[in-house]
């Protein structure tokens, strides 16, 4: 019989996954009133931990980076102590855990933050959209106020904090989530930076954020042990960006010999923007992508070594055993998106496993 190229394992550097079929990040808001990952959420991963890499839900970095209901942290010793017995559970079971590290800047309500904490960006440019709030059903986002330089600065270092955290957690590496409109992609995209100072302005102002963000990640974990999740090109959460491909190329370029773990892209074609072939153009490390793949498609991504690793979202909410489903070629349960966000047990951990 054929082999599964999907399923054989994957090395570079010192990154050993004993398959390519990774579940990407999924925030399923689980945590509790103090964003401290719950119980459940430790069987939740447990259940996934046959893929080859498991990268978390986005978990905020401090409290300014909060913006959602029940989205969990990694700036409190509560949330830590809850996360290694998550890493515990994923690692007794073979399995791999990044976790994936979020900002939201400006894409945010008071409602979804602890009291003191400020909705900060590059630019004080309101989102006209609104945004999910358990106290009060939807309300509108909020106006962000500018950080200044200094403050960047700061928010450097809280990813720098972060990735220390996740490594004392038991985290195998950190993932920068750059994508979905959040504080990275704000920075990156021209409609939302019109900063003057060395983070705006210019291409490669813009790109800074990023940058030095990595690099401080990096100081910490190694940067085969970071890896960085873009969207070039898409819109959501009001981002904007008049000339996506100039951004990503340059974003590219710069990061193409640190030695990341992998660059995770999002498919972008419903924005008119290949970023598949912007990434394989541009970039020659270690690429994961993503965005509606099947196994068959993702069979022919990596046997045309178009991709080292795929990630599967929606088929990993709806089937914890994925990957025995794909080694047999099982049909796989639907997902119910009624309960991606929704709390407790029902519709996250109740999925069910085939029976072999
Ligand atoms: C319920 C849900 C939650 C998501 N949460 C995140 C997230 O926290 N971080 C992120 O980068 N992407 C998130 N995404 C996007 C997924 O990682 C993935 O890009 C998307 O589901 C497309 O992949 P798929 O076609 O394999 O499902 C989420 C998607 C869904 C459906």
């Amino acid at each position: 019989m054929e082999s599964k190229a999907l399923l054989q394992h994957y090395k570079s550097s010192d990154l050993y996954l004993k398959n390519r079929a990774v579940m990407a990040p999924l925030t399923r808001c689980r945590a509790d009133g103090n964003r401290v990952p719950t119980k459940i959420m430790a069987t939740y991963y447990r259940q996934r931990s046959s893929a080859g890499l498991i990268i978390t839900e986005s978990v905020s970095i401090s409290p300014n980076g909060d913006g959602y209901a029940r989205v969990p942290g990694i700036y409190s010793q509560e949330q830590q102590t809850a996360w290694r017995e998550i890493t515990d559970a994923v690692h007794h079971e073979g399995g791999k855990i990044f976790v994936q590290l979020m900002h939201v800047g400006r894409v945010a309500h008071p409602y979804n933050k602890a009291p003191g904490a400020e909705t900060v960006a590059p630019s004080a440019i309101r989102v006209q959209d609104k945004i999910y709030t358990d106290k009060a059903g939807m309300q509108d986002i909020v106006m962000p106020r500018e950080l200044r330089t200094q403050e960047v600065k700061k928010v450097i270092k809280e990813y720098e904090q972060a990735t220390r955290a996740a490594l004392d957690c038991g985290f195998d590496g950190v993932e920068l989530h750059a994508t979905s409109g959040y504080l990275p992609m704000q920075f990156l995209s021209s409609e939302s930076n019109r900063r003057s100072d060395q983070y705006g302005g210019s291409l490669q102002n813009r790109i800074r954020f990023v940058l030095e963000t990595l690099e401080a990640m990096s100081s910490v974990a190694g940067a085969n042990k970071v890896g960085i999740r873009i969207w070039p090109g898409s819109t959501l959460n009001g981002i904007n960006d008049a000339n996506p491909i100039e951004t990503y190329v340059a974003l590219l370029k710069n990061i193409n010999h640190v030695g990341l773990a992998y660059v995770h892209v999002i498919d972008s074609s419903e924005y008119g923007v290949d970023s598949f072939g912007l990434v394989k153009d541009h970039y020659s490390g270690p690429v994961m992508l993503n965005g509606g793949f099947t196994f068959a498609l993702a069979e022919q991504a990596i046997k045309t070594r178009k991709a080292d690793l795929i990630s599967f979202g929606v088929d990993f909410i709806a089937n914890p055993d994925l990957v025995k489903r794909f080694a047999i070629g099982a049909k796989l349960n639907d997902a119910d998106p009624n309960t991606f966000y929704t709390p407790g047990k029902k519709g996250y951990t109740d999925y069910p496993c085939i029976n072999t």
